[in-house]
């Protein structure tokens, strides 16, 4: 039997809050510091067709909003876990004190679900997700708001884990997604229920061409996928018809 795992709302954002301290550190220490890397490749493709105000769905604590906010870009981040975005104020305002200019507007954080987006139709350029759409109760219905917040051509861009085709990377992957960072993460974040959650979530997350089909059901056009570290994670680029 297939796994089956609790996407309820209430339940995500008390798992995300709970783990908001340590997620940082764990990102970074857990990925060997690649997370970086895969968030600078997604932000020089939503670059190219240069946006001017881009929403960031399932910020978090703010490293993609943060890495967008750099390259002059009014953004604005979206998430249902108030903790992790109390992170994420904390970061950005730590970066803003630090810059001279401030000619920029400052980023907005909005504390919503990707199934209910709290803005007008066709309000940004691009909307991007990193690492969070795999945790949407509802995939098909945030879709639909995303398409309906992004102006017409606007750019989609998802980051998401996903399973190495490679056999020996794979096994190798999974023993270590499955078995190694579960059991680290359990110890430093001490929530034994989130480090579990994470491979679980990604093993009946749709990969590679079957979600391309599902964004290109939902409305959205010249999807380009592109594996990363041997397809860890995919960057999934799209726009809306
Ligand atoms: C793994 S974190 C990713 C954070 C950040 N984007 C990053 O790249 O590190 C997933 C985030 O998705 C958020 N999330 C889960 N379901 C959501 C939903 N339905 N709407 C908005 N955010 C959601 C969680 O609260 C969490 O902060």
């Amino acid at each position: 039997m297939g796994i089956i795992i609790n996407k309820e709302r209430e339940k995500i954002s008390t798992m995300f809050n709970n783990i908001a301290g340590s997620y940082d550190l764990l990102n970074h220490l857990l990925s060997f510091g690649i997370d970086k890397r895969w968030r600078k490749k997604l932000v020089g493709r939503v670059l190219l067709k240069n946006p001017k105000t881009v929403l960031d769905i399932a910020c978090g604590t703010g490293d993609l909003t943060l890495a967008l906010f750099k390259k002059g870009i009014d953004v604005t981040g979206l998430d249902i876990a108030e903790k992790m975005m109390d992170v994420a104020k904390d970061k950005f305002a730590r970066h803003i004190s630090k810059t001279k200019e401030k000619t920029q507007p400052e980023p907005s954080f909005v504390c919503a679900s990707a199934e209910s987006i709290p803005f007008k139709d066709s309000t940004f350029d691009a909307v991007t997700i990193g690492f969070g759409i795999r945790n949407f109760e509802n995939r098909g219905e945030s879709l639909l708001e995303i398409s309906r917040v992004l102006k017409r051509g606007g750019t989609l861009a998802i980051l998401e884990f996903a399973t190495p085709k490679n056999h020996l990377w794979k096994w190798l992957f999974n023993l270590y997604f499955m078995k190694i960072l579960p059991f680290i993460g359990k110890i430093i974040s001490k929530d034994s229920h989130a480090y579990n959650y994470l491979p679980q979530s990604v093993s009946t997350f749709p990969q590679y061409e079957e979600f391309a089909s599902e964004l290109e059901h939902f409305g959205f056009k010249d999807i380009d996928y592109i594996p990363l570290t041997g397809g860890v994670a995919i960057l999934y680029i799209a726009q809306k018809s």
